[in-house]
């Protein structure tokens, strides 16, 4: 018998732990911080992915518990979500020094356990957070939209077959934009509402 997802999903999170061939591994164990890998129900229908753990996640491994976890929380909540609802996780699963973008190869070592991740939970709605996580996926399915900004991507609804089925990919602004930007956070708003009514 197959493995459970749990079970799955801790073999990921052990692999991850012990990724010294990262080149953010170092400044993990330098600084104390936590890998972080994902967390939620592993069941879900919708996986949000972003980009990469900023101070405040590497310091507990929990994803978007920041000032933008806060915002994609409350995101959440307007349309009828909890975050134990849904899987949330990012891209690269180890904090980028200083917050910096994270760079091709980092997203070439970590995007393998994204992809495990995407198959074990087997989601119907991707929800890519920004423009990172998004061109990841949209590359990775070849879509024709893989060369899109995110500007005119986001709210879009993509459809894309995977090996376990069909999904729904929606692009989103990345939460921590809502940070800056009222008319952001306002286009966030109306774009979970597209999410709403795929549910
Ligand atoms: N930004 C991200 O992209 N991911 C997090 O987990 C937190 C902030």
């Amino acid at each position: 018998m197959a493995p459970n997802r749990t079970a799955q999903l801790k073999k990921i999170r052990d692999e991850i732990w012990n990724l010294s061939k990262s080149p953010l591994y170092k400044y993990r164990i330098k600084n104390k911080y936590f890998p972080v890998i994902g967390e939620g129900n592993h069941f879900a229908k919708i996986i949000f992915i972003g980009e990469a753990p900023g101070q405040r996640e590497a310091e507990t491994g929990r994803p978007f518990c920041g000032a933008a976890g806060k915002i994609l929380g409350e995101l959440l909540i307007s349309i009828g979500l909890k975050r134990e609802d849904v899987y949330i996780t990012n891209v690269v699963k180890d904090r980028p020094p200083n917050n910096r973008d994270p760079e091709p190869v980092e997203i070439e070592i970590y995007s393998p356990f994204l992809d495990r991740q995407i198959s074990i939970i087997k989601p119907k709605i991707i929800a890519t957070l920004g423009r990172f996580s998004t061109k990841y996926i949209l590359e990775k399915l070849n879509l024709p939209e893989k060369n899109g900004s995110i500007t005119k991507l986001h709210g879009a609804v993509i459809d894309a077959k995977v090996p376990f089925g069909e999904v729904k990919i929606v692009p989103l602004y990345h939460p921590a934009v809502a940070l800056y930007s009222a008319g952001s956070r306002k286009i966030l708003e109306e774009d979970f509402k597209i999410l709403k009514e795929l549910i």
